[in-house]
């Protein structure tokens, strides 16, 4: 069986949504210390709903293919949805990345839910901090309600 699956190699070869959004309304960039690559994911919203993605992945092939297919799984979809799209969602979607390769599309995974908080803090959006799971960032609001 070839390492990767015709999904990958696909998304690798020809990434959808591929590129910079001036006038992005959300953007959120992430990065994987160990291997160094970096991805970053521009939203378009409207009413609720992403109308538009577009990403640059500086990193392996794995990580252009996952974050590709992210911006396929979220285009269109309400907000909400797109909070809910995992890492294996996006691995499953690719028919699969070897065991290896797992951390490349939970950059994706980060890097969508990076943009919507980015979506939110822009725009004045109250939300429950604990939705992106970081105690920082609950950390920091209660600290920001305080003073
Ligand atoms: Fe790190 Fe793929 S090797 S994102």
């Amino acid at each position: 069986m070839a390492l990767y699956s015709e999904k990958v190699m696909d998304h690798f070869q020809n990434p959808r949504n591929v590129g910079k959004m001036e006038d992005a309304d959300g953007i959120g960039e992430v990065g994987n210390a160990v291997c160094g690559d970096i991805m970053r994911m521009y939203i378009k919203v409207k009413d609720g709903i992403i109308t538009d993605v577009k990403f640059i992945t500086f990193g392996c092939g794995s990580a252009i293919a996952s974050s590709s297919m992210a911006t396929e799984m979220i285009k269109g979809k309400p907000i909400a949805e797109a909070l809910e799209l995992s890492n294996k969602a996006v691995a499953e979607a690719l028919d699969g990345l070897p065991a290896h390769k797992l951390h490349c599309s939970v950059l994706a995974e980060e890097a969508v839910r990076a943009a919507v908080k980015d979506y939110y803090d822009k725009h004045g959006i109250q939300y429950d901090p604990a939705i992106f799971g970081c105690d920082d960032c609950a950390k920091a609001h209660e600290h920001a309600a305080e003073t």
